[in-house]
């Protein structure tokens, strides 16, 4: 499997360990063990290490993924709490939401320009909720290498929210 080979160069080509695959990886430290158990419940527990947020983002998702049906003690939460926010930390507060964002979200959190964010959201429009990068694979390769440049700020929601409201 891909991960699995990356893994494997992750390893061997030690000195880039940082770089390229190190996002869909969880590095090993104190707090994976139990990151794996619980966020692995439902999904792998590597979906964890496809965002970057501040301490105060994780402790919302993790209450996010509770409310969800994840299941542990208090301990256990907290030492996820400590694993993601020391390995997984970022800027954002709250991962950007491609299904819902609207033109100034994609300009200010993607660095997009007006037009290119005017584009996405056409796009969106006629393609429909995205459920990954790949479903943005028709948009402007330019807008889509800026995407792709800050892949850890971005979720895809499933949910309707964006439906409902408006
Ligand atoms: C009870 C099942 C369940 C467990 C356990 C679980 N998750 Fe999730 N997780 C989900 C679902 C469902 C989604 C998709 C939510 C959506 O599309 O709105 C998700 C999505 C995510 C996402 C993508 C961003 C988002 O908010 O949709 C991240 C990051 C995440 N989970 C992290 C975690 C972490 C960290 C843990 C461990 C504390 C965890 N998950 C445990 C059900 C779970």
């Amino acid at each position: 499997m891909k991960t699995t080979a990356a893994c494997l160069v992750t390893l061997c080509v030690s000195g880039f360990a940082r770089t390229g695959f190190a996002q869909d990886v969880l590095p090993e430290a104190s707090g994976r063990d139990t990151t794996v158990r619980i966020c692995g419940q439902c999904h792998e527990a590597q979906k964890a290490a496809s965002i970057k947020l501040t301490r105060p983002g994780w402790s919302e998702e993790i209450d996010k993924m509770k409310a969800l049906g994840a299941a542990g003690t208090d301990q256990e939460f907290q030492a996820i709490l400590e694993y993601l926010s020391a390995h997984f930390q970022g800027e954002l507060d709250r991962a950007l939401d491609m299904n819902s964002a609207d033109a100034i979200d994609l300009e200010s959190v993607l660095g997009l320009l007006r037009r290119e964010s005017a584009a996405v959201l056409q796009y969106r429009g006629t393609r429909g909720p995205f459920s990954s990068l790949a479903d943005l694979k028709g948009l402007d390769p330019v807008i889509l290498k800026k995407i792709e440049a800050k892949k850890d700020r971005i979720v895809f929601f499933a949910t309707k929210k964006a439906d409902s409201k408006k």
